[in-house]
């Protein structure tokens, strides 16, 4: 009873359903151009795809531990360091399968009833979905009425109450396409040291993205 309760609030992502149709139109013989779903409109690199065939032929594709194999994690590890000359424990890393299951256990570890989960709007929609998924409360704060489409540090700093368990950041933003850089960044980090009860869902999945020699600022 209860997951079903659950499940009349678990929302979707509107793009797939765009996908559906196009796939649809597609198959009657009209030319599409995609743009619904965030895909790169270059193929993946050749030796990606070598090295992935190559595991399939080496015989790498039965379980390996739960939270990814241990080479690919000193691997990501190293790679953060190099970005952000940060260390990072491979111990305290997880390989996912994508950033909804990332979204889906970190919100679903947290929220609850009676608690509050700060989040962008527009947003991502898995965010919102999750959040009255798992019973919380969502409290959104608007990037349409600020300059250049930019969340504002001190406007998530003032929606955050002693309920406010998480606070989701996404940088830089999809759909609105801005980049906060690293003074405002620097201040929201400050600032949400006073609220030690609160976590920080930090999406950098277009970290990659950023251009004109900036830089990232991380939550790392
Ligand atoms: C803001 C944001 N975060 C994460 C993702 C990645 O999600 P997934 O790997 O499940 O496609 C996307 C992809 O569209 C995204 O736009």
């Amino acid at each position: 009873m209860k997951l079903a309760k659950n499940l009349e609030r678990l929302g979707t992502e509107t793009a797939f359903s765009v996908l559906a149709e196009a796939k649809k139109l597609e198959a009657q013989g009209k030319e599409m151009i995609h743009l619904g779903l965030g895909q790169p409109d270059f193929k993946t690199p050749q030796h990606i795809m070598d090295a992935a065939k190559k595991a399939i032929d080496d015989g790498h594709h039965g379980y390996v531990l739960a939270n990814g194999i241990t080479e690919c994690r000193q691997a990501v590890s190293r790679k953060i360091k190099s970005l952000y000359k940060k260390d990072v424990d491979p111990e305290r890393i997880m390989i996912m399968p994508g950033g909804k299951p990332t979204m889906y256990y970190a919100i679903q570890m947290i929220g609850e009833p009676g608690a509050e989960i700060v989040h962008p709007t527009p947003g991502f929609p898995i965010y919102e979905s999750m959040i009255n998924y798992t019973g919380a409360k969502a409290v959104p704060y608007d990037l349409t009425k600020e300059k250049d489409l930019k969340f504002d540090p001190e406007k998530i700093l003032s929606s955050i109450t002693e309920k406010t368990r998480l606070v989701i950041l996404i940088n830089p933003n999809n759909p609105t396409g801005s980049f906060v850089e690293k003074p405002a960044i620097d201040f929201l980090a400050e600032g949400l040291k006073k609220h030690p009860h609160v976590y920080i869902l930090s999406d950098e999945i277009y970290s990659r993205q950023i251009f004109d020699g900036k830089e990232m600022p991380t939550f790392f």
